[in-house]
């Protein structure tokens, strides 16, 4: 736990990656292994959306939840490749990713439409993983607040207290995704400190200090315990090293 009693979270963001069978092999694997970790860390995976059920099946009884990688806005109709919150939570999903870097880069994601998702996840009672993050121009023109900062109130807006309070937030710098390169941790803490003072300013000092804020980007066995000690760091985004579950369950060693 944090200083402020928040319960480390720690959520595998696979990606487009692993089969059924290699997904259902994975999470098996990985049961075995933090069987002794649950209690004192939240843990997530996120499959492809073709393994959600197969995983949460494989994963009935243990303390891992599921998560979808991205949720419509709608429940159903004519959105060709798209997913809905309620065919989420039937599958088994307790938790959505949204508005991860790679969907705002390569689909167009926007704060707006990451806004509308957030809505739908909340309607049908999914936890959201809101990610925010900067690129490196953005950072090397230090922009890097007014950029996070304006994910947070556009992904946010119109939200009320309970609403943000039932939220999860992912700080995830896009030049340090999948690049080996992790921010240092007080590069991560500043950030962090900062969302949090803005979910104060959004939603009350009480809903600030109860909202986990997950870092993500190349966060790794030897890097976790490092960023994970940050006073507003509470929790993980973790994508490569969540693939393989020796990795991942040392990450989910190093947060308890
Ligand atoms: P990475 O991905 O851990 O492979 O950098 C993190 C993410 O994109 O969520």
């Amino acid at each position: 736990m944090s200083s402020a009693g928040r319960r480390p979270f720690i959520a595998g963001n696979w990606k487009m990656h692993k089969t059924v069978g290699e997904a259902v092999a994975l999470v098996r694997e990985l049961a075995g292994m933090v069987s002794g970790v649950g209690e004192t860390v939240e843990v997530a995976v996120a499959p492809p959306f073709t393994a959600i059920q197969p995983v949460a099946q494989a994963l009935a009884g243990t303390r891992i939840g599921v998560a979808g990688q991205n949720c419509h806005w709608e429940a159903s109709g004519a959105f060709t490749g798209e997913v809905s919150a309620p065919m989420l939570k039937e599958a088994g999903c307790r938790y959505v990713i949204l508005g991860h870097s790679e969907r705002r880069q390569f689909f167009g994601e926007t704060d707006e439409s990451v806004n509308r998702r957030l809505k739908a996840a909340l309607a049908n009672g999914l936890v959201p993983i809101v990610c925010v993050g900067e690129t490196l121009a953005e950072r090397e023109a230090g922009r890097t607040l007014e950029v996070v900062s304006r994910q947070v109130r556009g992904g946010l807006a119109g939200f009320d207290a309970a609403q943000v309070g039932g939220m999860v937030i992912a700080y995830e710098p896009v030049w340090a995704i999948g690049t080996g390169r992790t921010a240092t941790s007080a590069q991560a803490q500043e950030v962090h400190a900062a969302v949090r003072a803005l979910l104060a300013e959004l939603a009350g000092g009480d809903t600030a200090a109860r909202v986990r804020i997950q870092y993500g980007g190349s966060v790794k066995p030897d890097n976790a315990a490092e960023l994970l000690g940050q006073p507003d760091v509470d929790g993980a985004l973790v994508g490569g090293a969540s693939l393989k579950a020796s990795d991942f369950a040392a990450i989910l060693r190093a947060a308890r």
